[in-house]
């Protein structure tokens, strides 16, 4: 047993709130949260416990990015320069390039060559306080590479973060098809092979004129359904395709992106208790100047989850401090807002109930900041005040 004492406690209890506990303790069973509350008034169980004083250092839970592509080959900084020439994203993903330029790449990559590129970028994350992160396929498009990027980022759980997989094989029209029905077709075949391997938590795919109609996705939807696999979707983030409605009918855990959503889709989202993800890192790289409707889906009760979406063309950031910044600056929302983004609901958006709040019981996923009040995480960009991530309990990293 292991307790932490003398801490400012942000434990996000309830739904709304910081939650703060001033000298707050923390004791820790089994990679458990086993007892929260003032240091004063820590329980029998306490005693004999190992302890850790805080010196009255901020807590949080661990950061929970559920929204990254961290697997893959090469780099695309050269279609940044072109967006500064004034190409758009659906430009250059129409010529060719865009995600099917990295697909190329991430072929051509061995698995040990993409866990390496990986690790260092999940490295970046995991020193910013994730305890917990998503990562999609994607850049694959073929059975074999889909599965050799499932299993990086499964491996990625060696550097001490709970990694959940999401199979997004319908990302893009490989260029070995040429009708997006047969890929879909294909696709709903490998779904069940990629989860007998074990590779599989959830079912994404792109909603959009450069991807997929609602008819498609709907069918990548209902074999997942089948397989009793959760589904999400990038939804409404060009265009509004009605995605976000079809994700809702189907149960999504998430629809992400949404700046182009509609009245009709927040309806939807909160009908079915979808969470709604928002990224603004890709809002930002691309310029974009539609905003996602955060009051309706605060109005809607709809649960905003912030996610790093890191990828190499639309989002190449790996600091979800900077994503917490921006939510609240570029997007509107409260500090609470961002941070419950990126912890309680962040799991909600991946099916985890059992962590992103200080609370008896949860995960003991939590790190330890430079700082006085929580804000500071979402007021300050550009520096990490992270003092120790502990993932399970189990405190330091890689
Ligand atoms: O979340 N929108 C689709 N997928 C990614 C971008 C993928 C890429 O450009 O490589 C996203 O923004
Ligand atoms: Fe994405």
């Amino acid at each position: 047993m292991k307790l932490w004492r003398g801490g400012r406690l942000a434990t996000l209890a309830g739904e709304r709130g910081w939650g703060l506990v001033d000298d707050g303790a923390l004791l820790v069973d089994g990679g458990r949260l086993l007892w929260v509350g003032p240091s004063a008034e820590l329980p029998e169980q306490a005693a004999g416990a190992e302890v850790v004083e805080l010196g009255g250092a901020l807590v949080t839970p661990g950061l929970v990015d559920c929204h990254t592509h961290l697997v893959y080959g090469g780099n695309r900084a050269d279609e940044f320069e072109r967006r500064l020439h004034g190409e758009s994203y659906a430009d250059i993903a129409k010529a060719g390039g865009g995600i099917r330029s990295t697909v190329a790449a991430t072929r051509a990559a061995s698995e040990a060559e993409l866990l390496a590129a990986a690790r260092k970028r999940a490295l970046a994350l995991v020193h910013e306080g994730v305890t917990t992160l998503e990562v999609k396929s994607g850049y694959g498009l073929d059975l074999a590479t889909e599965a050799r990027m499932l299993r990086v980022a499964r491996r990625l759980a060696e550097l001490g973060v709970d990694v959940r997989t999401t199979c997004l094989a319908a990302h893009a029209l490989p260029p070995e098809f040429s009708a997006a029905d047969d890929y879909i077709d294909a696709v709903c075949a490998w779904l069940p092979r990629l989860q007998a391997e074990g590779l599989v938590d959830a079912v994404d795919a792109f909603c959009e004129h450069i991807a997929f109609s609602p008819a498609q996705v709907a069918r990548v939807f209902d074999t997942a359904r089948r397989l009793g696999l959760p589904v999400k979707l990038h939804a409404e983030q060009l265009s509004d395709q009605g995605g976000a409605a079809l994700a809702a009918s189907c149960g999504a855990l998430s629809c992400d992106h949404l700046e182009y959503l509609s009245p009709a889709g927040v309806h939807a989202m909160a009908q079915a208790g979808t969470v709604a993800v928002l990224l603004p890192g890709a809002f930002y790289a691309l310029k974009e100047t539609r905003l996602p409707p955060v009051e309706a889906l605060r109005e809607a009760g709809v649960p905003i989850a912030i996610a790093t979406d890191h990828n190499p063309g639309s989002s190449p950031t790996l600091s979800p401090l900077l994503m917490l910044n921006m939510a609240c600056v570029l997007f509107g929302l409260t500090p609470e807002e961002a941070l419950r983004g990126m912890t309680v609901n962040g799991a909600r958006a991946l099916g985890l109930r059992d962590r992103g709040q200080l609370v008896a019981g949860q995960r003991a996923d939590f790190c330890i900041w430079d700082g006085g009040h929580p804000r500071e995480l979402a007021a300050c960009f550009g520096h990490n005040p992270l003092i120790e991530r502990v993932s399970q309990g189990v405190q330091g990293g890689p």
